[in-house]
């Protein structure tokens, strides 16, 4: 694996899963395989879960961690062949080969546009970090996929199931603000590597992209789809098609008490952070079906996995 920017980075994502399994069980087998290497986190957008658990992942394997807030005051010019005579002082060839200096591996985040689909979808910074580093890059979220996220609960769903092929099913839910695509995206290709049965369910208009969605079972009717589920998986996202764009609002497509019934003792998922009582009700976020810390906790072994795999 030269970066981690998607599952189509990974040669094996099987052997990537149990290497996290590994890590979960033993946290500091490796504590000393990182010594002497620093990892650089650039944050084009906040984050809690994504920041914490891979600074936590780089120390227990032995490395250095630098981040830095890049949203703040420090204007990178993306564009090649560009008159530098705006605002922006620093383009990202230079800062790419300069962070790479610093670095033995560098980890990005960034976020959609949601009005330009096509950078959006090309996943322009990181494609760019790609491009100009001379060190392995990790997404630490895109403008199209979440791949770090999409291993761990893939981790999630593996130490939890109680049959060998459960059924998980990917719901849209309602939310105030359009949000990206780059969780549910990912999710979706990461579980086509998985031992389950799939299925999405959303309104009508709120159909991802078939790069991602291709060959796996679309369900508009949500009681439908949450039938026998044995996890459910609950994200918003903004339309594809008018991209970005908020189509609904209906309160009904909340996961409530009386949806979860409908599956089979189903267990909740969200990658957090999630709207309270919008997204999902109080009462299934904590109740004990929901396994949204443990999903948050196996990000530090997802992104072990990552970068124990990079080093070497
Ligand atoms: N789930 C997730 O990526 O959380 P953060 O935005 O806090 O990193």
């Amino acid at each position: 694996m030269q970066h981690f920017t998607s599952v189509h980075d990974v040669e094996n994502p099987a052997t990537l899963l149990q290497d996290a399994l590994m890590m979960k069980r033993n946290p500091l087998k490796f504590k000393k395989l990182g010594k002497d290497k620093t990892l650089g986190m650039l944050f084009f957008n906040p984050s809690l879960r994504t920041r914490m658990s891979t600074e936590k992942a780089a120390l227990n394997l032995g490395m250095q961690v630098i981040s830095l807030n890049a949203s703040e005051g420090w204007k990178l010019e993306m564009t090649e062949g560009v008159v530098m005579n705006g605002d922006k002082a620093e383009h990202i060839i230079e800062a790419a080969g300069v962070i790479s200096q610093y670095c033995d591996i560098l980890g990005v985040r960034s976020f959609p546009t949601l009005t330009d689909r096509a950078s959006d979808y090309r996943d322009d910074v990181i494609s760019k970090f790609k491009k100009y580093a001379k060190v392995p890059v990790v997404s630490l979220e895109g403008s199209m996929v979440h791949p770090l996220q999409s291993l761990a609960d893939w981790l999630t769903i593996e130490t939890l199931k109680t049959k060998k092929r459960p059924k998980v099913v990917l719901t849209w839910a309602p939310h105030p603000k359009a949000l990206p695509q780059a969780v549910p995206n990912s999710f979706v290709e990461w579980m086509k590597q998985a031992e389950v049965d799939l299925v999405i369910t959303h309104p009508k208009g709120y159909e991802l992209s078939t790069q991602f969605t291709d060959g796996v079972t679309i369900e508009y009717n949500q009681n439908q789809a949450f039938k026998d589920a044995d996890f459910i998986y609950a994200k918003n996202w903004s339309a594809y098609e008018p991209y970005g764009q908020i189509l609904n609002m209906d309160p009904n497509w909340t996961i409530s008490p009386e949806k979860m019934a409908l599956t089979d003792n189903g267990k909740f998922m969200h990658c957090l952070p999630v709207r309270r009582n919008q997204i999902v009700m109080d009462a299934v976020i904590d109740s004990p079906n929901s396994i949204v810390l443990e999903q948050a906790n196996n990000r530090t072994f997802a992104a072990m996995a990552v970068l124990k795999n990079l080093l070497r």
